[in-house]
């Protein structure tokens, strides 16, 4: 199909721009030494809180919280002061003990932090790895999970030595997996989950555990492999479920990516009735120098004011049509999946907007 009269299809079919479905996020996890500064009291507490609260870049840690959780602390093998809500501390041990008996070590890195002590991450991971890496790794004070003291960030013990940093961890995904296997008889889930940044609003945390204090729930999550923002029904439903491939990529980060990504669901959160199945990166062959030719024709058509672009990128995704009574007077054909549906973006630099040039099969 033709790709500008398939755009054209779409403008008639009313697509008009929405809300953005998910917000960013930024979020990043210790991986270092945690400081005692902050740490809450154990005061005697607990039963107050709830063990569901979920605490994103949207959602920050609800009012009161410090005054009802149950903190306990404690150090670590390496000598850190870790805080930790008291059930999730229980769970824990019970998780380190079953994976011990199949040679797996672990231990707590961080739990627990204070708005003031997620201020002091933020500072320490941007001038160590730099802006970027912190807007996908590192939560904004105030917003993040360790706030609720039920986020554990674990590290790996191999051979009687701490493995600790972010970038050693994930080397070693076979452990990871040995971990993962276990969490949810123990009521934790993984939070931040490989290609589902679209609703988590982070990349792929190995070592980032959530204490849901429900085996049964942290099953269900962990079976279905659903967000706990998918599980709690906080992603629109136009996109909850769909498969994501950031895919890899030589041309762009995965930052760059994900903002395309947030201008294509701008656009799709507009399109009533219509669900997104498959989100997938084309491909770095597939944005070379004939689809910036291509965006450049696009852009002096509809967009002449805009100065050239010299960056395209591409996705392919699968979707689902709405039913009959939202497809009514759209040129949709009601209730059909539509595989192979393309999107393209331009932008100049890599500093600037990605605008969304184009859509449609093929
Ligand atoms: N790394 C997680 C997102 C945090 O900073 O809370
Ligand atoms: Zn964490």
């Amino acid at each position: 199909m033709d790709k500008t009269m398939t755009r054209r299809a779409f403008l008639a079919l009313g697509g008009s721009l929405g809300a953005a479905m998910m917000g960013g996020c930024k979020g990043n996890d210790a991986g270092e030494q945690p400081t005692a500064e902050g740490s809450a009291q154990a005061e005697a507490a607990g039963a107050g809180i709830d063990y569901l609260a979920l605490v994103n870049k949207q959602h920050k840690l609800p009012d009161n919280w410090e005054d009802e959780v149950e903190i306990v602390s404690l150090t670590n093998s390496e000598d850190w002061d870790v805080d930790v809500e008291a059930k999730a501390y229980e769970a824990y041990l019970a998780l380190k003990e079953d994976l011990e008996a199949e040679g797996v070590y672990i231990d707590l890195d961080s739990a627990y932090r204070s708005v003031a002590e997620q201020q002091r991450i933020v500072d320490e991971f941007t001038e160590k790895y730099g802006e970027e890496y912190v807007k996908l790794y590192v939560a904004v004070p105030g917003y993040s999970e360790h706030h609720t003291g039920l986020a554990l960030d674990l590290f790996l013990i191999i051979d009687g030595k701490g493995v600790y940093l972010n970038e050693d961890m994930v080397q070693y995904p076979e452990i990871w997996e040995k971990i993962h296997a276990k969490l949810a008889d123990h009521g934790f889930i993984l939070r931040y989950l490989p290609q589902r940044k679209m609703f988590t609003g982070y990349s792929y945390e190995p070592w980032h555990i959530r204490y849901l204090d429900d085996v049964e729930i942290a099953h269900q999550i962990t079976e279905a492999g659903l967000t706990f923002e998918e599980y709690l029904g906080e992603v629109d439903p136009q996109v909850a479920g769909c498969e994501v491939d950031y895919g890899t990529s030589e041309l762009y980060t995965e930052a760059d990516i994900d903002s395309a990504l947030g201008a294509v669901l701008t656009e799709f959160s507009g399109w009533k009735g219509c669900t997104l199945k498959r989100f997938a990166y084309a491909g770095d062959e597939a944005c070379g120098a004939d689809e910036i030719a291509y965006a450049n024709e696009l852009r002096e058509a509809n967009m002449p004011d805009l100065p050239a672009f010299d960056q395209v990128i591409v996705f392919v995704s699968d979707l689902r049509s709405p039913s009959a009574e939202d497809a009514e007077g759209t040129a949709w054909e009601p209730d059909t999946d539509y595989t192979n549906w393309s999107w393209h973006l331009g932008r100049t630099d890599a500093d600037g907007a990605w605008q969304l040039l184009t859509w449609g099969l093929g």
